[in-house]
């Protein structure tokens, strides 16, 4: 199935996201303020990805994307980078059974052949158990970039239709790592800084940081919104 660009067409926004993209960060600036261990606070962040899950299935959010690795995180000392894969590990030995008795299908994104191959194992073992569920589809972002991503996607293209005067911009989206689902229509960064770290460029272009009191109007005025929706009542 194939979703609505928000540059080429105006996708309707309704009441609760359809699909929340969030960074979860600040995990090690909370242990450092507890005077724990970085770890610590990535520890911690697995118990928040837990009631984050939890409370987008039970409000009906249809899509949930967690940037967990980003293609620049290798540049961390090589400790903590091991520990954070000993962590992804664990949660999805320990995690994925239970997601999938609450409906919820796993997705991971990313270039996934510079992990482990335990840890491609479990990943590919987790989206074949999860992949009918329909509940909550959980996406997690490991060793992705949004550079990446679009650049994956042109070399998939290029290699299909051979030149470049033939691309339009809606040919591309198929071929991104997540053209299973909409564009996000929130997107939320914990820890207090305002950036997007390379996580989803191309789908972010409509997104908002914050939601339910912002008009969706993608590109028009109010005016046009507020004409539009007295015709409708009309
Ligand atoms: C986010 O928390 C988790 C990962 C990037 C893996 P950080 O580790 O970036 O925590 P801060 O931003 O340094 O506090
Ligand atoms: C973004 O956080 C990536 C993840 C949370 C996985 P970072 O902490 O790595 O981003 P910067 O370095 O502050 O931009
Ligand atoms: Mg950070």
């Amino acid at each position: 199935m194939s979703h609505a660009s928000s540059t080429r067409e105006i996708p309707g926004a309704g009441d609760v996201p359809r699909h929340v993209a969030i960074i979860m960060d600040g995990n090690g600036r909370w242990a450092k303020g507890r005077r724990l261990p970085r770890i610590a606070g990535h520890r911690r962040g697995v118990d928040a990805v837990r009631a984050t899950v939890r409370g987008c299935a039970e409000r009906g959010i249809e899509f949930l994307t967690l940037f967990a690795f980003s293609s620049e995180n290798w540049r961390r000392p090589a400790e903590e980078v091991a520990l954070l894969m000993q962590l992804f590990q664990a949660a999805l030995s320990n995690e994925v059974e239970k997601l999938h008795k609450s409906g919820v299908r796993l997705k991971v994104v990313g270039d996934t052949t510079r992990f482990d191959p335990k840890i491609r194992r479990l990943i590919q073992q987790g989206e074949h158990l999860t992949a009918d569920n329909r509940q909550l589809t959980l996406t997690v972002a490991a060793n992705y970039g949004g550079r990446w991503d679009i650049m994956q996607a042109l070399s998939k293209l290029m290699k299909e239709k051979g030149s470049l005067n033939e691309v339009q911009e809606e040919m591309l989206s198929p071929y991104l790592a997540m053209s299973y689902a909409p564009e996000p229509d929130l997107f939320i960064r914990t820890g207090g800084e305002q950036r997007i770290s390379n996580f989803l460029l191309w789908q972010l272009a409509y997104t908002e940081l914050s939601y339910r009191r912002r008009e969706r109007r993608f590109g028009r005025t109010s005016d046009q919104l507020q004409d539009a929706k007295r015709a409708e009542v009309a």
